[in-house]
């Protein structure tokens, strides 16, 4: 069974963490939150662990996880070098939501990296992911704590729904704060690429680094692409609701007018229909009569893009449970987080984007 220890997310308990440290330590399966997403935490240097942890995720074994640490100076450990660019971005924006694709130590197991000659690194910022880490004294290899295929867990009732009794504890620090998973950036590549983007956006990667590129693979409104993958499982469908979601980009009025259309279209064949969208869409909702069939959920203003990424996966998930049959969301502005949004919404719509 696995077991939930409950602690206070900004001073955790030492005591009631070194039960789930021990076991980490020891080969264990261990979830807890970040800042981001909760993750799914395992000695990165112990090989049957990380196998272990992929079945429990039934995630495919060409994605590489990310290895969590609590300082930049157990970089040295898993990294054969330290590239240039590291330094500048750790001072500015680590402990956070930013990993760092660097060239991988022969002491990072190729389960971790998918045999990749690169590895993921992170320093996070929560404090029981920190405490929890520093208490297990090894680097965590940790992907988001979500059966493959379902949305990124936000609270600790997530994790159960997916991994109870695959796992051996989570510790529960109650809903994380940011709600989208981490930046990915490549510092392998010159100018370094976001092959993720997430809460440390590309505006504020530039003031550090000067030029700073968006992957193809992150930008790309379709997943359907025929070019290599820069990062093996990034077109994955990690985000997928289990309704099929439709996504309406373009101009606002045009698009909602398509969404509408869709939505009757929908509940006249009988179907459950779920809407998402902003405030600032109330209006144009507004033609669509009740309907029990249909719920609408509004997650926040196109100007509040950091409220809507901590509701986003967390209402995937409510409209999920109550047996949504298609989900439509008018898709947001991709300033700031929005870009980590949008980026999300078109992974969970896997190829389904309507563009007015
Ligand atoms: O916020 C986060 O990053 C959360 C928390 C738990 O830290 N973790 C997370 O892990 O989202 P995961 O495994 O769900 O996503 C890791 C992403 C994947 O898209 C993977 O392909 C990419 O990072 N990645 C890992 N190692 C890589 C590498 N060596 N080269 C390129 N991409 C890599
Ligand atoms: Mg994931």
């Amino acid at each position: 069974m696995t077991e939930v220890i409950r602690v206070a997310p900004d001073s955790p308990d030492s005591t009631a963490l070194a039960r789930a440290a021990e076991c980490l330590r020891r080969g264990g399966l261990v979830a807890f939150p970040t800042e981001t997403v909760y993750g799914l935490g395992v000695n990165a240097f112990d090989r049957q662990a990380v196998r272990r942890l992929f079945a429990a995720k039934e995630r495919p074994p060409h994605d590489p996880l990310i290895v969590h640490v609590t300082s930049i100076d157990s970089i040295a450990a898993l990294a054969t070098r330290v590239p240039a660019h590291l330094e500048k971005l750790a001072r500015r924006f680590w402990p956070g939501p930013l990993t760092l694709i660097v060239p991988r130590s022969r002491h990072v197991p190729d389960e971790v990296t998918a045999g990749l000659s690169t590895v993921a690194v992170r320093v996070p910022l929560h404090p029981v992911a920190r405490a929890l880490i520093e208490a297990a004294g090894v680097p965590v290899a940790a992907p988001s704590a979500n059966l493959f295929s379902r949305p990124s867990p936000t609270q600790a009732s997530h994790v159960i729904d997916d991994l109870n009794g695959r796992i051996d504890f989570v510790v529960d620090g109650g809903a994380t704060t940011i709600g989208v998973e981490s930046t990915v950036l490549d510092l392998t590549s010159d100018p370094p690429t976001i092959l993720r983007p997430g809460a440390v956006t590309m505006e504020m990667l530039r003031e550090v680094l000067g030029r700073v590129e968006m992957s193809r693979v992150a930008t790309a409104a379709n997943s359907v692409s025929a070019s290599p993958l820069p990062s093996p499982g990034m077109l994955e469908k990690h985000y997928s609701p289990r309704a099929a979601l439709t996504l309406f980009e373009g101009q606002a009025s045009a698009a909602l007018s398509s969404l509408v259309g869709v939505a009757r279209d929908e509940l006249s064949r009988g179907r459950s229909v779920a809407i998402i969208a902003a405030e600032e869409d109330r209006g144009e909702l507004t033609g669509l009569a009740s309907d029990p069939k249909l719920v609408v959920r509004v997650i926040g203003s196109q100007d509040a893009p950091a409220l809507v990424a901590t509701r986003l996966y967390a209402t995937l998930r409510e409209l999920d449970a109550a047996g949504a049959d298609v989900i439509l969301v008018h898709g947001f502005r991709e300033d700031g987080l929005g870009a980590a949004v949008q980026d999300r919404l078109r992974r969970a719509a896997a190829g389904r984007v309507v563009r007015t």
